[in-house]
């Protein structure tokens, strides 16, 4: 509760910097939020975004191989030459893409989702889900038994190969994510940050 009490006070000092925080005090008038809920909201963001992208960022540097670094390498360089990565360049990088791709399927953050209590009983595609009954869901794509390889992605020979890579290569609709209704928002987010957190520390490496 000391953020929005914090955020308050700098706006009625008049020295608040814009923030999400921000922005929800002051459309309390319309949406009713209270400052607890504006907390939760805010807050919730922190939990949800903070220990997945670090799990994934952590994931690539304890683990990727020696000779996967130096591919990766190798292709920043060649796309981003002296100048700083552009998101609009993430496609002339399929290697750091199918990184990513291979990284989350092979150690899935979220391997059984986040768990849904149903609040009525309710019926969908035949199958009664009772009021209070918790479900998940399984991450079909994980493998986790198969070792490491984003070359699976990149090379025509193996049977996960779905070219053309500019347009397949992409971790939006990955079961990690969650499927249908459930699914998450925001991965373009997740990818986007994934690719300026690996590509901005293959950047720091020399390119
Ligand atoms: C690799 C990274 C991430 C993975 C694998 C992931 C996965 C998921 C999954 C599976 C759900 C549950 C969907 C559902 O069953 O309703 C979820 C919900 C959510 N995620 Fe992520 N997430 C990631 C990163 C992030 C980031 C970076 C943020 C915020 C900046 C974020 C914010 C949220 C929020 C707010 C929810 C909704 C929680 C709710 O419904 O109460 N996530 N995420």
């Amino acid at each position: 509760m000391r953020m929005p009490t914090e955020v308050t006070a700098r706006m009625e000092a008049g020295i608040t910097q814009p923030s999400y925080m921000q922005h929800l005090l002051e459309s309390k008038v319309s949406t009713e939020l209270s400052d607890m809920e504006c907390a939760y909201i805010v807050g919730m963001i922190g939990l949800a975004g903070v220990p997945t992208m670090s799990s994934a960022v952590l994931t690539y540097l304890l683990t990727l191989s020696p000779q996967w670094q130096t591919r990766l390498q190798a292709e920043v360089d060649m796309a981003c030459d002296d100048r700083t990565p552009e998101l609009s360049d993430s496609f002339q990088v399929p290697i750091l893409r199918a990184i990513i791709m291979e990284l989350l399927r092979w150690r899935p953050i979220t391997l059984s989702s986040i768990p849904h209590e149903s609040t009525e009983d309710s019926i969908y595609d035949g199958h009664l889900f009772q009021k209070a009954r918790i479900s998940t869901q399984i991450n079909g794509q994980s493998h986790v038994t198969r070792p490491c390889n984003p070359g699976r992605l990149l090379n025509p020979l193996y049977p996960s190969y779905k070219g053309p890579l500019g347009v397949y290569l992409s971790t939006r609709n990955f079961t990690t994510f969650g499927y249908g209704r459930q699914v998450r928002m925001g991965m373009d987010l997740v990818e986007n940050e994934l690719f300026v957190a690996i590509w901005g520390e293959g950047d720091g490496l020399g390119c």
